[in-house]
């Protein structure tokens, strides 16, 4: 295996055999079959524990943000060194109280919150509802009328700041879905300020993920602090300020600013507003510490092109194919073969259905590749298309390997479907 790959925390390479932790990928794949996703346990503690010594001496909470890694093994983990939780969804709610997470460490951010998951986050006490329009704080305001509650509220500013990240995934600018200006904050803090209902407790933003700068940060950072200013001349005190997540980890030559420095940038700007801070990061916590093990099912020659065609397809990883992003893939052994260019591709039946392009491998046959960065938005985005189950979830601690997630069995694919009487009946029927 080539040696000129940034190899991350809780993976190493002895011998040209990859491991993670104390386990080697080939043990690992051997055990349980392949496409396998693994995850160090080590280095998904010390990149929380590297957000938590950022916030040194600060009143804060950390939300890691669960559409990054929802797995419950991993919110069990997290919550068990103190994490809070940003959801998005009823799901991701039920999956933290699932894993024993605190919900009065839970904040629920997204455009569309249905009245069925409003209340059942008013009931389970989360700390707050990210609020994104006015609809919505409308719905929240009657769902908790209704239930004789008060559901506390932060605004979610959308500061028109550019994250510099790729499109689908930049979030602060003024034409995207997320968020309100400021002046509609305002208004909608006047609102919550009347109603019985409501409790305007904090303010948040998050302008986007992958990012590798912190001057955006900087920026709208600066918008939150004056909206909280002007909303204190008016009589509106909060307790929290929540940055959102965004900080980016190195896929590949990215030069990425450690936790520290974001915060300490942040805290320049807040410290003197003495609120609590708030934080919802996810990949920086999961991101480098998972990969993707899948074995090389055939060496094809193309024309123009060598194709490793491999185990893992885009319902495995999407996102080399719906955001042409870039994720190492290395030989989890020496490799065998001749060195060659090789675009790695799955057996989806789509030219998108690519894990990487023009990779140089050693490769024959059989052998075992490793996506790394495969900890954050790979298995949760994962899929059944082309009616392909997904994959088992592995847990390394040390020498042990604990299985977080059974691979999926075909007849799970269809355990929901059934047949109607006029075309034959019977399937799965009550
Ligand atoms: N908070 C909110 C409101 C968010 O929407 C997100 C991510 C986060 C926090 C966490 O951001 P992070 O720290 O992980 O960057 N599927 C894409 C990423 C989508 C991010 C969506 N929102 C990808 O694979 O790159």
């Amino acid at each position: 295996m080539s040696h000129d790959h940034n190899i991350p925390n809780g993976f190493s390479v002895r011998d040209g055999y990859l491991f993670c932790e104390a386990m080697s990928a080939e043990n690992l794949a051997e055990r349980f079959a392949t496409p396998l996703y693994i995850y160090s346990q080590a280095a998904i503690t010390d990149a929380f524990t590297e957000w938590t010594a950022a916030f040194d001496g600060t009143d804060h909470l950390i939300c890691f943000a669960v559409k990054a890694n929802s797995n419950i093994a991993v919110l069990k983990l997290l919550a068990s060194l103190g994490s809070g939780f940003d959801i998005v969804s009823g799901g991701e709610l039920q999956r933290v109280l699932a894993a024993g997470g605190d919900p009065g460490k839970v904040v629920f951010s997204g455009v569309g919150k249905s009245a069925e998951e409003i209340e059942l986050a008013i009931t389970s006490g989360i700390r707050c509802f990210n609020v994104e329009s006015a609809p919505e704080l409308a719905l929240i305001e009657k769902t908790a009328t209704r239930l004789n509650k008060v559901a506390p509220i932060s605004i979610r500013l959308n500061p028109d700041v550019d994250a510099k990240t790729h499109p689908y995934i930049s979030t602060g600018l003024k034409e995207n879905k997320f968020g309100v200006n400021s002046e509609m904050a305002k208004t909608l803090y006047h609102i919550a300020l009347e109603s019985d209902a409501l409790l305007p407790v904090g303010i948040d933003c998050h302008i986007g993920s992958q990012l590798t700068e912190i001057e955006p940060f900087r920026d709208s950072v600066k918008h939150l602090k004056d909206l909280v200013l002007d909303l204190r001349s008016s009589g509106i005190e909060l307790q929290h300020v929540d940055i959102g997540g965004g900080l980016g980890i190195q896929y590949r030559d990215e030069n990425i600013p450690s936790a520290q420095a974001l915060i300490t940038a942040v805290r320049e700007q807040l410290d003197d507003l003495s609120l609590e801070l708030m934080i919802e990061p996810g990949r920086s916590i999961v991101g480098n510490a998972g990969a993707l093990l899948t074995r090389v099912m055939v060496v094809k020659e193309g024309e123009t092109k060598h194709f490793a065609v491999v185990d893992a397809a885009m319902n495995d990883l999407l996102r080399p194919a719906l955001y042409s992003a870039w994720q190492t893939i290395v030989e989890a052994s020496p490799g065998a073969g001749q060195p060659q260019v090789y675009d790695v591709v799955g057996p989806v039946c789509e030219t998108g259905d690519f894990l990487g392009k023009d990779r140089e491998l050693s490769i024959v046959e059989g052998d075992l590749l490793a996506v790394l960065g495969a900890g954050a938005y790979s298995f949760t985005m994962s899929s059944n298309y082309n009616s392909r189950p997904r994959a088992a979830e592995v847990l390394v601690n040390d020498t042990e390997a604990h299985v977080i997630r059974k691979r999926e069995r075909v007849e799970d694919l269809w355990a929901d479907e059934c047949l109607p009487e006029h075309i034959g009946g019977c399937l799965n029927a009550d």
